[in-house]
């Protein structure tokens, strides 16, 4: 069911930089009011400030971390609206990313989302209406060269999301799950050679996000592809993974020699 953004409550984690302040302008230019989270606190207030919002900060990589925001936000708000767990990082790379990273990993790019819709969905399916917003990755459809810790708790994410919406839509619940790649933010910047390599090209910008976020939640659909190509490569993968596994790996070489042309110089 398509949502009236004009005064409904919103809230995004996250907010404070890249997708989330764009996701928390766009809803609050469309009318929302926002909560506004960040680990960041002074992010999240200037954020908030911009857009006549309401600062949350906290940690929503913790249960504690997301009760607790979700019961600021119902204090400002009163019902929320639209809940969007955006918050994630980027850590780690292979199999001998340290256990500490696989855990960070999983408790902000999987578990917030658990456990923000463990908080939000005894309300919502009382009322029949809530609108759920995950911030995976085209990592969580597809697969992100040089990141396991990424790749498989995005796809985790993304299967979460997916299993939200088959189990609640009947009840009133819309699940909207955005998939970019490369996104011009500070999480970009970090990504190292081989996120830059692989992305850089075609990055967009977070205001491009957040517009393919307002479309879907005018047509209720389940993906949000800010980067239209994604459809194909997903459906590529899907009907010939052994194929599309070989030329991701052929990426991968291509990879390991610009690397080792760098480390040369
Ligand atoms: N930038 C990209 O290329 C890209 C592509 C696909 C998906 N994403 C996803 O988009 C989301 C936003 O990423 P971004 O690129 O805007 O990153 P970013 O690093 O620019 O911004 C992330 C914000 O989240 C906050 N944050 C981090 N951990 C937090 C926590 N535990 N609690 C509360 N706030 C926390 C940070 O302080 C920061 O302000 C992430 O889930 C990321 O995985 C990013």
């Amino acid at each position: 069911m398509p949502w009236v953004i004009d005064g409904s409550g919103a809230v995004v984690t996250g907010g404070g930089a890249g997708i989330g302040r764009a996701l928390a302008r766009r809803l609050a230019a469309g009318g929302a009011r926002v909560v506004v989270n960040d680990l960041n606190s002074s992010a999240a207030a200037a954020v908030a400030a911009e857009i006549g919002g309401y600062a949350a900060p906290g940690d929503v990589a913790t249960e504690q971390g997301v009760h607790d925001l979700i019961a600021a936000a119902r204090g400002h708000l009163g019902e929320i609206d639209i809940y969007c767990s955006n918050a994630g990082i980027a850590a780690g790379q292979g199999p001998d990313a340290p256990e500490e990273t696989w855990q960070r990993s999983w408790e902000i790019n999987l578990m917030a989302h658990v456990r923000a819709s463990r908080e939000l969905l005894p309300a919502w399916l009382d009322r029949g209406r809530g609108c759920f917003v995950v911030t995976a990755s085209a990592a969580g459809l597809l697969t992100m060269l040089g990141s396991a810790t990424y790749s498989v708790t995005k796809h985790a994410a993304e299967a979460y999301a997916e299993w939200l919406a088959a189990t609640y839509a009947h009840r009133g619940l819309t699940v909207h799950c955005i998939c970019p790649q490369g996104v011009k933010t500070s999480m970009l910047e970090a990504s190292g050679e081989a996120g830059k390599a692989v992305l850089a090209a075609a990055a967009i910008e977070p205001e491009q996000v957040a517009d393919a976020l307002w479309a879907g939640l005018a047509d209720g659909r389940f993906l949000i592809l800010p980067h239209p190509e994604v459809q194909g490569y997903y459906e590529f993968r899907a009907s010939d993974p052994d194929k599309w596994l070989r030329g991701m790996n052929r990426m991968q070489q291509r990879i390991e020699e610009v690397e080792g042309l760098e480390a040369a110089q």
